[in-house]
């Protein structure tokens, strides 16, 4: 045997460290899949070719195993409890950074210089206003509508007032349409939340940090001043920071498979404001909440306990367990902190919701069912109790979390329609509905 062919055996005898090889039993026929490795994380199968080389699909309708695409935004370990955004832990973001300072991150890959986080600053800062014509479009809305019923339809309806940026082919639009969205995006909400209460609008002002403002537009009235309170600010500042970004999460891939078709970048973003309101996933913070006060009593937790592991019960313990983290979410682990830190400057340690949720989290960690399938407080089990005590209604909660995740979703689009290599996302299917069969008239069924 020559030497090229003894190579080839030899290769051929110890499968590369790079590819996976599936064999159809039926056929007897292998198969060499191509493997990934990442930088951190699991290496992925490549299946691109699988359906031209098996006439086979692959089958994972939530996703459970399945990488929708490469990124190098966020990186979460959920065995260890790790969240990385561009590579820096979210603790130390969340206690030495700034949102802004992290939306920059996010969307450029870098910690910015001060003259380019000066830039970012005033950019954002300049596209705060609201066309007055959107203003108007909270009027069609009843006074009790679900403000997150309101931020899908005022973000859906941006793509009718810009529409130099609604493609988003040019690096430029792309860019400059994702400032537009996280400038006005806190705008909307706030606006959304003056309209339910019936009070006037508060516009923006350039002189308050992106906090600051967004709780001046929240709880100033024109009839007196308002200041700011810098725990607050602090506080929601954080929050915007921990609720900023998360992967290939439902919301984030609404965004990604939407933007996959090239429809503009307020639609993509509307959409996955849609897909965040679900008591599943963003709407959990508010449906936590509404479940600390349903409970109401520390006597009453174990029979909610108890209805949390009936599988003839649907109800879950909200703002517990999560796809991805089987340990402590490290974002939960710094809001229970900070929950103890604003409750105690605000004058309410003693507020009966956070001593439930407290000695619930302390029971269900201790309950077999919860430990056996790793079901951890999330990001969603404390940021309520926070909301709440800074004086949002729980409505409001979602909204929040819509604010901050905006952030990650326009970068998430950004990476995505930059890749020469995108195409639109087309998901197949397992069909096992009926066989061809002839249509039969009327007067025959
Ligand atoms: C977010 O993906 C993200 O990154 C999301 C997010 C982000 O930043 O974008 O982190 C934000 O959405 C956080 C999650 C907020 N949702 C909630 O708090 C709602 C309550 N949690 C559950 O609905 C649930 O835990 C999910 C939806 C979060 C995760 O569900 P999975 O991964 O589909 O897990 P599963 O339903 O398969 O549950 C596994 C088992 C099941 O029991 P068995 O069939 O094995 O007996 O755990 C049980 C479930 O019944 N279970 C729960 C539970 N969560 C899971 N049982 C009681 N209470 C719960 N909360």
């Amino acid at each position: 045997m020559s030497a090229d062919a003894a190579a080839k055996a030899k290769a051929k005898a110890e499968p590369s460290p790079d590819t996976v090889t599936v064999k159809d039993s039926a056929s007897g026929k292998a198969f060499d899949l191509p493997l990934h490795h990442g930088t951190l994380g699991p290496s992925v199968i490549d299946i691109r070719k699988l359906y031209t080389d098996t006439g086979m699909f692959t089958y994972d309708p939530a996703f459970m195993s399945t990488a929708s695409c490469e990124s190098k935004i966020t990186y979460i370990d959920g065995e260890q409890g790790i969240l990385l955004y561009r590579g820096y832990p979210i603790e130390e973001l969340a206690e030495k950074s700034t949102f802004l300072e992290v939306a920059y991150l996010l969307l450029n890959g870098e910690l910015p210089k001060p003259a380019e986080l000066s830039d970012f600053t005033t950019k954002i800062t300049r596209h705060t206003m609201l066309h007055e014509q959107l203003a108007r479009l909270y009027q069609g809305f009843r006074r009790d509508a679900h403000p997150m019923a309101v931020m899908v339809g005022v973000v859906g309806a941006m793509s009718a007032f810009y529409s130099d940026e609604t493609h988003g082919q040019d690096p430029e639009q792309r860019i400059g349409a994702a400032h537009r969205i996280i400038a006005k995006v806190p705008t909307i909400a706030a606006m959304a939340y003056k309209y339910s209460i019936g009070q006037p609008f508060v516009y923006p002002r350039n002189d308050l940090t992106f906090a600051e403002n967004f709780l001046h537009m929240m709880f100033s009235v024109p009839a007196e001043e308002y200041r700011v309170n810098p725990l607050l600010a602090r506080a929601i500042d954080d929050i915007f920071i921990l609720h900023a970004d998360h992967e290939q999460n439902a919301s984030t891939s609404t965004v990604r498979l939407a933007g996959s078709s090239g429809a503009n970048p307020f639609a993509c973003i509307a959409a996955g404001i849609a897909c965040l309101w679900g008591p599943a996933h963003g709407g959990a913070n508010e449906a936590v909440i509404n479940m600390l006060k349903e409970i109401g009593d520390k006597s009453r937790i174990p029979e909610f306990i108890k209805r949390a592991k009936d599988k003839d019960d649907p109800f879950r313990l909200m703002g517990f367990g999560h796809r991805v983290y089987k340990n402590f979410d490290p974002r939960a682990a710094v809001l229970r902190r900070h929950a103890h830190d604003v409750l105690h400057e605000l004058g309410i340690e003693h507020e009966p919701l956070l001593e439930l949720a407290l000695e619930l989290e302390r029971i269900a960690l201790e309950d077999p069912y919860f430990v056996e399938r790793r079901l951890y407080p999330n990001v969603d089990f404390y940021s309520g109790i926070i909301l709440r005590a800074m004086g949002f209604p729980p409505s409001l909660f979602t909204v929040i979390f819509a604010v901050a995740r905006t952030v990650g979703w326009c970068a998430q689009w950004v990476e995505m329609i930059s890749d020469p290599s995108q195409k639109i996302g087309r998901p197949r299917q397992l069909y096992t509905g009926s066989p061809k069969r002839p249509y039969v008239p009327l007067a025959r069924r």
